[in-house]
């Protein structure tokens, strides 16, 4: 019987796929982020393994597992905790979760836009503080989307769903990727800009929504971080180490920028000395992904993956980079 590992606890259906297409299922009875060497004993013997953005999939995870391993399932859409190369030598198979979770994450995209444009966290402590103000016409002013320019660092399905979302509120919608997509700038009216920096100079939002590669890595840094307006905010729900987070510190306390929300990383769960002391950014733990819908739906995507790579079919969404 193929035995398939599960790296945490997941929401939904997917374990219960997993066990009824008569796999020997082996879920992690830790709810937390399994130690290095507690993943690597853990894996072992795995034709089919489950995992998390988590786990470093590499030569030695693939190792670990040993020879029977065929699919690695990633329990994300983003797949920067593979390394394709050791994946592609050993001739096992890795996909992701695209889709499933692109209305998630761009919902708590817009959550994390409108929470720090109307400093809903600050209006919170202050409304919880003993001693709140009264209505006063100076009292917490944010910025509205309406008119606006929203500015979208890669057009890939949540950029294009966070874009138009941007659109119903009102927003301008500017865009920049690889590649220029007519259509769905017919469809949203938005305007391609050549290079990111000509679209940090003029956007008054910046959502960011690249994968993280050797390419992309500190795409927002100390210079770029000066070429937005002193007005703007940046918002980061992709890969932590797409932004340099020492840089959107000082950025942040000397008034570079105006704002920042986040939900993603440099050093994850970790975050830069200061960011947590400052008023004008706002937090949330890699939970951009987090409801019931869009988990549970990714937990049965890669259940599929699993069961279609182990009976010989193609997986549904192999990772292609
Ligand atoms: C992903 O799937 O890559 C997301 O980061 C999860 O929230």
């Amino acid at each position: 019987m193929p035995k398939v590992v599960v790296t945490r606890k997941i929401p939904g259906n997917g374990i219960k796929m997993l066990q009824d297409a008569g796999f020997e299922v082996v879920v992690s009875p830790h709810d937390r982020v399994l130690e290095r060497q507690e993943l690597l004993n853990f894996i072992q013997g795995a034709d089919g393994i489950l995992c998390m953005l988590t786990d470093k999939v590499n030569e030695e995870f693939i190792n670990a597992a040993g020879p029977n391993l065929k699919v690695v399932a990633n329990f994300a859409v983003g797949t920067d905790n593979f390394d394709p190369a050791a994946l592609s030598s050993h001739n096992i198979v890795g996909t992701n979760t695209p889709d499933v979770l692109t209305e998630a994450v761009a919902e708590h995209t817009f959550a994390l836009i409108m929470t720090i444009t109307r400093r809903i966290v600050e209006a919170d402590k202050l409304a919880r503080s003993g001693s709140p103000p009264a209505f006063g016409p100076e009292v917490l002013l944010g910025m509205e989307i309406k008119g606006k320019t929203l500015g979208i660092l890669g057009l890939g399905r949540i950029g294009s769903r966070v874009a138009e979302m941007g659109k119903a509120m009102g927003a301008n919608i500017i865009y920049y990727d690889i590649k220029q997509n007519a259509e769905f700038e017919q469809k949203v009216g938005a305007v391609f800009k050549a290079t990111p920096e000509e679209l940090l100079k003029e956007a008054d939002i910046i959502s960011v929504h690249v994968p993280l590669l050797d390419s992309t890595r500190h795409l927002i840094n100390a210079v770029r971080l000066k070429m937005m307006k002193p007005t703007a905010y940046l918002v980061n729900t992709s890969r932590g180490p797409v932004v340099d987070e020492a840089a959107l510190v000082e950025a942040l306390k000397t008034g570079v920028i105006k704002g920042a929300a986040l939900d993603v990383f440099e050093g994850e769960p970790n975050h830069a000395p200061g960011l947590d002391q400052l008023n004008n950014v706002v937090m949330t733990p890699h939970i951009a992904s987090a409801t019931i819908e869009a988990r549970s739906a990714m937990g049965e995507l890669a259940a599929k993956n699993i069961i279609a790579v182990l009976s010989g079919q193609p997986p549904l969404t192999p990772v292609q980079r």
